[in-house]
């Protein structure tokens, strides 16, 4: 059976506009997203952008949007009809490859490291895992941006607001018991509080990180404690 896939294609170097490019494909039963760009890669347009690396949900670099969803290329099914994008709001180094380092730059003023005055007393340092509940939550983030593309805050106020997987991150480090930065006041001068709640990046996210629920506790803590 063939599949029509109808890719966004643009290459900021030489094309002006982005446009959008169809291909047929042998579409099988089984076969997941990633399969059919491999497969058209391979057989028909080896110009066309796209990453991956674990092709196993791990590595968060296949994010894309497929028919109007943010998914991951290498666990989502392929379906016969598939209209593939890049992740909004970030930009496009080429068709559907993202400008990582774009997002990247916003995060160091969230300083994502633990910070404490001293070292372990002991080592090892006995932990105890029942206080790091929403930080195991918190670290299946694997950064595929799944959130960002659905996020209407971030595309409002670009500059103001990280974006839910910056904030999803930085949860991380906000409930680790051993840190000891004060990162509310941080994530209040860092736009938190501009998250509207609408739930829609815990919707999409493949990993059920829940950002929008993470960044509801620290806001409701932030207000609590400062
Ligand atoms: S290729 Fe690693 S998450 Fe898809």
């Amino acid at each position: 059976m063939k599949g029509k896939a109808k890719i966004f294609r643009f290459n900021p170097r030489i094309d002006k506009e982005p446009y959008y490019q169809s291909y047929e494909f042998r579409f099988e039963k089984g076969m997941t997203a990633l399969d059919v760009l491999n497969q058209i890669y391979e057989e028909q347009d080896a110009s066309l952008g796209y990453s991956y690396c674990c092709r196993n949900g791990h590595c968060g670099m296949c994010g894309v949007v497929i028919n109007n969803k943010p998914v991951l290329l290498c666990k989502q099914a392929a379906s016969p009809e598939m209209t593939i994008e890049p992740i909004k709001s970030v930009s496009v180094v080429k068709d559907l490859i993202i400008d990582r380092e774009e997002y990247e730059r916003k995060l160091p003023k969230l300083r994502l490291f633990l910070e404490r005055q001293c070292g372990a007393l002991k080592e090892p340092e006995p932990i105890d895992m029942g206080k790091f509940e929403k930080f195991k939550v918190a670290s299946r983030c694997i950064e595929c941006f799944c959130c960002v593309s659905v996020c209407t805050v971030i595309k409002s106020s670009p500059h103001t607001f990280k974006g839910p997987t910056a904030y999803a991150l930085e949860a991380r480090h906000y409930f680790d018991p051993r840190d000891e930065q004060n990162r509310g006041l941080m994530l209040k001068s860092e736009g938190i509080e501009l998250c509207i709640q609408c739930n829609a990046c815990s919707r999409v996210c493949p990993h059920n990180v829940d950002p929008a629920g993470l960044i509801r506790l620290m806001k409701a803590d932030i207000k609590n404690t400062n």
